[in-house]
């Protein structure tokens, strides 16, 4: 049988879709899955933290309004190859994919993601919903099929989550004591120790997945 091979194409602002993206990898291919990855390199990226609360309301409002962030070529192997299946990952924005993944689906979408099977992989604060609904929505014009998606919210209650999110993307510092209000309900940012297992446990159920698929 011949080795099963998945294109993982995403994008990344505070580094949360890569972190787990790395486990999920390691699930597919200590499965002996083949993955090629393709990051989609923004040519002008959000500079990071955002410097004034304004830039960061207008961020917030661009992409409500699903504004895109033009992308570098993407590798000349994604549009020749074929795969058994596509990965399309990143983060939400405004409750929509990201820029950058919007304008990959705008001047690509049809020619990669065409007539192939496509898992979405989302890592948001909470609200992954429209996300995932516009990306199916995109990829079923280009006659792919959508898989259920791999989703990780940030593992904290509100409204510390958003309250947290915010002090991260202006990047002020969450104080280092210990016992401190804001972090006994905010320990960190992001995604948690166990969220990375489970990435790594879907990452082998989608092996298995593509594995069994074959063998009928
Ligand atoms: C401009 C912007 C808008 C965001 N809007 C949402 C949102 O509508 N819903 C949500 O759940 N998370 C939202 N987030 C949070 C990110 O989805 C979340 O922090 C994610 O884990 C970041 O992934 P990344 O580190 O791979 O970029 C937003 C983040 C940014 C930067």
């Amino acid at each position: 049988m011949s080795k099963k091979r998945v294109l993982i194409v995403y994008y990344s602002y505070t580094q949360q879709t890569r972190i787990q993206l790395k486990q999920f990898i390691a699930g597919l291919e200590s499965s002996g899955v083949e993955v090629v990855q393709e990051r989609l390199e923004p040519i002008t990226p959000y500079a990071y933290p955002f410097a004034t609360n304004a830039r960061l309301v207008a961020a917030m409002l661009m992409t409500f309004f699903q504004k895109r962030m033009a992308i570098k070529p993407v590798a000349a192997s994604c549009l020749a190859d074929s795969w058994d299946c596509i990965v399309l990952a990143g983060p939400t924005w405004s409750y929509n994919p990201s820029g950058p993944v919007l304008d990959f689906l705008d001047r690509y979408g049809k020619e990669v993601c065409g007539g192939q099977l496509v898992v979405p992989f989302i890592s948001c604060r909470s609200y992954w919903f429209l996300h995932y609904w516009t990306l199916k929505r995109r990829l079923c014009r280009y006659g792919a099929t959508v898989e259920q998606p791999v989703v990780f919210n940030h593992p904290v209650k509100e409204p510390w989550r958003t309250i947290g999110l915010l002090i991260k993307l202006r990047g002020w510092e969450i104080t280092r004591r210990k016992y401190s209000w804001l972090r006994q309900h905010y320990p960190k940012y992001g995604h948690s120790q166990e969220q990375r297992v489970d990435a790594l446990e879907q990452g082998k159920k989608l092996a298995e997945k593509l594995l069994c698929d074959s063998c009928r």
